[in-house]
């Protein structure tokens, strides 16, 4: 697929006068990160994650038409059945990013109303639960003009457009690996959207685990969003965009032959080498807390001591994912309970595992 396969040919929307369309859409947590894009939102490397499965957002689009066709969009925002203009601008610059894909947007008033399962400002970042969940909506509109579209064609435009929201957003359509970026070693792998890890995966794999640890609930003092843009001038960056391309070969071949140990290994560098890229920024800025610090510690000596697989990830904030096999979870939930959970805030914390991907309602 190339771009202009995503513009939207059918324009006619006399059949559709007002309804509205509601999905689930989850969270994911990235294992070799992305860090550092192009305009319009191209990632530098290719990325992978695990879909999670319990955080996730529930988004619902109601839409009528426009009595007058107008240039602008008309858009109303929901958080939590409260009214949200703090994510109107970033909807808003979707909009006009994607109204090339879905020229129809101008000719309606939009209401969206959305919700998170995870706790409002957890620091859990709920721009690739929001914006999948967004995608989706628009794509099931698409789907009631041009009903022949596929399956694959569905997914595809939501995640191609979910990118152009937040660019993590475009692994949040599907489960559960999935990549996005252009990597010579994952076949058809694609800068514009995300595809689902197209190689077998290790019985070891499977219900993967991840239980978040919420370190720090308060708002972030850098955003993801100027945090890729310090990758521009950033003195490793082009040492970094090759390290993530071989860390994904190895993850590839890793997540294959099921090889734990590497995969602890693996997990825990990209997640380090992603905060030491925010650690080396001109502006420099740390998001780890001192808790961060301490609950990767006690990861370490658990890990030492048990000879577990247990594993630690970042995204960019405070909170520590944990990781760590279906078959090990009795003896980890108990060592979080007791050694991890007294360090989150408020002793909050998800368990969370591999999720199937997004669903409609
Ligand atoms: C650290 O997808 O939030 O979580 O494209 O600007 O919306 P924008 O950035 P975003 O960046 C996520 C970065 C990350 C790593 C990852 O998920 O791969």
């Amino acid at each position: 697929m190339i771009e202009k396969d995503f513009i939207l040919k059918n324009t006619d929307t006399d059949s559709l006068k007002n309804g509205s369309f509601t999905w689930q859409s989850p969270s994911n947590i990235a294992l070799v990160k992305y860090w550092g894009k192009s305009e319009p939102q191209i990632p530098k490397n290719a990325s992978i994650s695990f879909t999670l499965n319990k955080c996730h957002t529930i988004t619902t689009l109601e839409f009528s038409k426009r009595e007058f066709p107008s240039n602008d969009f008309s858009i109303e925002v929901f958080f939590e059945n409260k009214l949200n203009d703090e994510f109107k601008p970033k909807i808003e610059q979707f909009f006009k990013r994607i109204v090339k894909y879905l020229p129809f947007i101008t000719e309606y008033n939009f209401i969206i109303k959305t919700e998170n399962s995870f706790p409002h400002s957890s620091g859990i970042a709920s721009s690739a639960s929001g914006m999948s969940a967004l995608a989706l909506c628009l794509m099931s509109f698409e789907k009631h003009l041009n009903p022949s579209i596929t399956e694959t064609f569905f997914n595809q435009k939501a995640s191609f457009l979910a990118r152009l929201g937040s660019g993590s957003a475009a692994r949040s359509i599907e489960g559960e690996l999935i990549v996005w970026g252009e990597h010579p070693e994952i076949k058809n792998s694609s800068d514009l959207y995300g595809i689902k890890f197209p190689y077998p995966i290790h019985e070891n794999f499977k219900n993967y685990h991840d239980t978040i640890l919420l370190v720090d609930k308060g708002e972030k003092q850098v955003s993801s969003t100027v945090g890729h843009d310090l990758m521009h001038d950033h003195p490793f960056a082009h040492q970094r965009f090759e390290q993530a391309e071989r860390n994904l070969s190895a993850m590839s071949k890793i997540l294959q032959n099921g090889n734990l140990e590497a995969f602890v290994k693996l997990v825990e560098s990209e997640a380090l080498t992603l905060h030491a890229m925010m650690l080396t920024s001109d502006p420099y800025f740390i998001l780890m807390k001192s808790n961060t610090l301490k609950i990767i510690g006690n990861i370490w000596e658990f890990r030492n001591k048990t000879k577990s697989n247990i594993c630690f990830t970042l995204d960019a904030g405070a909170n520590v994912h944990v990781l760590f096999p279906e078959i090990e979870k009795e003896k980890v939930n108990t060592f979080i309970i007791s050694n991890l959970v007294p360090l989150c805030q408020n002793n909050q914390y998800i368990c969370d595992k591999v999720g199937l991907g997004a669903r409609p309602f």
